[in-house]
C-alpha cells in the first residue's frame, strides 16, 4: 500500500510525459534515414543526396506543452533546414513551427517561427542563439493554450502569439495538431537566400532529437474529445500551468532580452512586404 502510494506521488509528482519512440512516433519518410536510439529516448534524422527523413509523433492533440531536445546539423549545415513543428493535416490548416535554418560552417544558425491559423501563415519571427546549437542539445518548447502561443528555448521565452480573434484574427484552437519532425534539403531558398547551396561531399547530415516530452490534451478522432494527460498542476488553481500559462515580470524581460539582442526577423516590422498595412495584432504587440 505505502508502495502504491509512494509510486502514485511519484506519478502526480512527475512534471511531464516523457514520450518514447519506439512507441509514439511513426517515420514518415526517409526510412532508414530516421533511427531510434538509446531505448527510444534518441531520434536521429539523417540527410542525403537522395532523401532527408523526418517524423510524427501518433497521437494528435489539442492544446499542450511539447519539449524537445535537439542537436543540429554541425559544421557546413548550408542548405539544410531541420524541423519541429505541430499541424494539423487537410485544407486550412493551423500550424506552429520552429524551423532551423542551416549556415556555412561558423556562421550561425536561423530560427525561423510561424502560426498557420485556417490555412494562413505570414507571422514569420526569426531569431539568432545566443549559444552553439550544434554542440549539445537544447531544448526547444511550444505552449499551445486556447489564449495563447508561447515559444521556449531552454524555457526562455523567445516568442508570444496572443489570440486576437476579437481583432478578427484567426488563432488555432479548433483543429487537433500531431508533432512532426523533419531534416530536409532546401538549398534553393534557405541560406543566404539560396546563395549558398548543400555541400553534398559533407553527406550524410544529421540531428538528433531527444526527451520528447508532452504535457497536453490527446484528441481521440474517433470520439471528438480530448483527454488532457501530464500532471504538471498548478497547485493555486489546480490546473495544468501550461492551460494558463503567460509570462510572468521576468519572463517579460527575458523576451524583451531576446527580441531586442537576437531578434532578426519581424513580420510586424516589415512594411516593404506589408505594405497595404501590418496585420491587427502587430499593433498590440509590444515586442
Ligand atoms: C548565415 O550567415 C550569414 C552571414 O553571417 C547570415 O547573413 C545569414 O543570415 C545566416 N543564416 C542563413 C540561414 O542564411
Ligand atoms: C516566473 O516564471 C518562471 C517560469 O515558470 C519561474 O521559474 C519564476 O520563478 C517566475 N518568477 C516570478 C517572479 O514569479
Amino acid at each position: 500500500m505505502l508502495l502504491q502510494l509512494s509510486i502514485l506521488a511519484v506519478l502526480l509528482l512527475c512534471p511531464v510525459w516523457a514520450e518514447n519512440f519506439y512507441q509514439d512516433a511513426t517515420v514518415t519518410f526517409g526510412d532508414h534515414r530516421a533511427q531510434i536510439q538509446d531505448g527510444g529516448r534518441v531520434l536521429a534524422l539523417s540527410l542525403d543526396k537522395i532523401s532527408g527523413s523526418g517524423f510524427q509523433s501518433k497521437n494528435e492533440y489539442l492544446f499542450g506543452r511539447f519539449d524537445m531536445q535537439l542537436k543540429l546539423v554541425p559544421g557546413n549545415s548550408a542548405g539544410t533546414v531541420t524541423t519541429f513543428y505541430l499541424s494539423s493535416q487537410g485544407a486550412g490548416h493551423d500550424e506552429i513551427d520552429f524551423e532551423f535554418l542551416g549556415n556555412s560552417s561558423g556562421q550561425p544558425y536561423t530560427v525561423h517561427t510561424n502560426v498557420y491559423s485556417q490555412g494562413k501563415g505570414n507571422k514569420e519571427q526569426q531569431f539568432r542563439l545566443w549559444f552553439d546549437p550544434t554542440s549539445s542539445f537544447h531544448t526547444y518548447s511550444i505552449v499551445w493554450n486556447s489564449q495563447r502561443i508561447i515559444f521556449l528555448v531552454d524555457d526562455i521565452p523567445i516568442r508570444v502569439f496572443n489570440n486576437h480573434e476579437a481583432l478578427g484574427v484567426a488563432f488555432p484552437k479548433n483543429q487537433a495538431m500531431r508533432v512532426y519532425a523533419s531534416l530536409w534539403n532546401a538549398d534553393d531558398w534557405a541560406t543566404q537566400g539560396g546563395w549558398v547551396k548543400t555541400d553534398w561531399s559533407m553527406a550524410p547530415f544529421t540531428a538528433s532529437y531527444r526527451n520528447f516530452n508532452t504535457n497536453a490534451c490527446v484528441w481521440s478522432a474517433a470520439t471528438s474529445t480530448s483527454s488532457c494527460g501530464g500532471s504538471k498542476t498548478d497547485s493555486v488553481n489546480n490546473v495544468q500551468t501550461w492551460q494558463t500559462q503567460e509570462l510572468n515580470a521576468s519572463e517579460r524581460n527575458r523576451l524583451r532580452w531576446v527580441q531586442q539582442k537576437y531578434m532578426i526577423y519581424n513580420y510586424c516590422t516589415d512594411a516593404k512586404r506589408f505594405s497595404q498595412g501590418f496585420s491587427p495584432e502587430c499593433k498590440r504587440s509590444r515586442f
